[in-house]
């Protein structure tokens, strides 16, 4: 896998990423429907796994629909709901004042998934949806997962993959020589990760979803309120001029059908384990950690 490093033209800038967000937290529920499904099957896969966390993370928690809904169904665990976007907290704040039986087990903690502000050992469950792919260095980012991870504790974490988004990355190379889409890493390499993080019993599955727009103008204005346009370090700095607009429309009308343009989303599900304390130590004395086959799927939706 290779990461982004500061000198890459993928190399996201954090400040950018922030303040995308908090410009999108205002609209972001009402057009988060597949962030929104797609954390809902992560959460249908916490009923096939028996926990009783004390302290659960929500880590890229955005407004918070998940935080709630970890509160609910874990009626003793401490919820801490981390995002590096404070616009995206304040959301998730005003979610909860609805709730306010909740408050007192909720904490609301500004910070980057690359560098999480939590002690060593202190988290059982650490939940991420659609978070991971924002961040530069995925080994690192799982690194401190571990670290954060008690022995035994649970990562789940869904991410994009590589085809997501490739009609439009596709029509922009007809375009121009910019980035307009940000780079994913494939599940092989997110199972190669996992290992080197020490993770224990990684389950990775894969999949497709398409969304349809009437054009491409609705695909830019979803993916920008939604925090989701490109702010990698080789997009284009200027305005996009009219004609290269035009030309990677026109592009993208190749890929129309039945009347709408397609959007293709790779959803990677994964999950593993922190090493039991006793366990730790061979796995650091460098036991591999395998993904069967028969683990790794692929499903596609319409
Ligand atoms: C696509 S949204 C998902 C939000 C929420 N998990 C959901 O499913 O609705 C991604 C979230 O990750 C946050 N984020 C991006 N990079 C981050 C980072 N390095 N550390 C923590 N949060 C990050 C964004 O601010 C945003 O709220």
């Amino acid at each position: 896998m290779t990461d982004a490093s500061a000198s890459d033209a993928f190399w996201l800038d954090k400040q950018q990423v922030r303040a995308a967000f908090d410009r999108a937290a205002p609209t972001y529920d009402d057009i988060a429907l597949l962030q929104r499904e797609v954390g809902e099957r992560m959460l249908q896969r916490l009923d096939l796994v028996k926990l009783d966390p004390a302290i659960i993370a929500d880590v890229g928690a955005g407004t918070g629909r998940f935080s709630a809904a970890l509160a609910k169904r874990y009626k003793n665990s401490r919820i801490i709901a981390l995002d590096i976007a404070p616009g995206m907290l304040a959301e998730a704040r005003r979610r909860d004042s609805l709730i306010a039986r909740w408050f007192p087990r909720k904490h609301y903690l500004c910070g980057d998934a690359e560098a999480l502000p939590f002690a060593d050992h202190s988290i059982d469950l650490l939940f991420s949806n659609l978070t991971v792919q924002w961040c530069n260095d995925f080994d690192r980012t799982l690194a401190e997962f571990r670290r954060v991870l008690k022995p035994g504790g649970l990562l789940m974490f869904t991410t994009l993959g590589p085809d997501t988004l490739k009609e439009l990355r596709q029509s922009w190379a007809h375009a121009d020589a910019h980035n307009h889409v940000n780079a994913f890493y494939d599940m092989h390499d997110i199972g190669d990760a996992l290992m080197r993080a020490r993770l224990t019993t990684p389950v990775m599955d894969v999949e497709d979803f398409t969304l349809t727009y009437p054009d491409v103008m609705h695909l830019m204005r979803d993916l920008k309120a939604l925090g989701g346009h490109n702010v990698t370090a080789g997009r284009s700095h200027g305005l996009t001029g009219p004609r290269r607009l035009t030309a990677m429309t026109a592009a993208y009308e190749q890929f129309r059908r039945d009347g709408q343009l397609p959007a293709t989303y790779e959803v990677i599900y994964g999950h593993a384990w922190a090493p039991m304390a006793s366990s730790a130590k061979a796995a650091t004395a460098g036991g591999d950690v395998q993904i069967p086959l028969s683990q790794i799927g692929r499903a596609r939706r319409e």
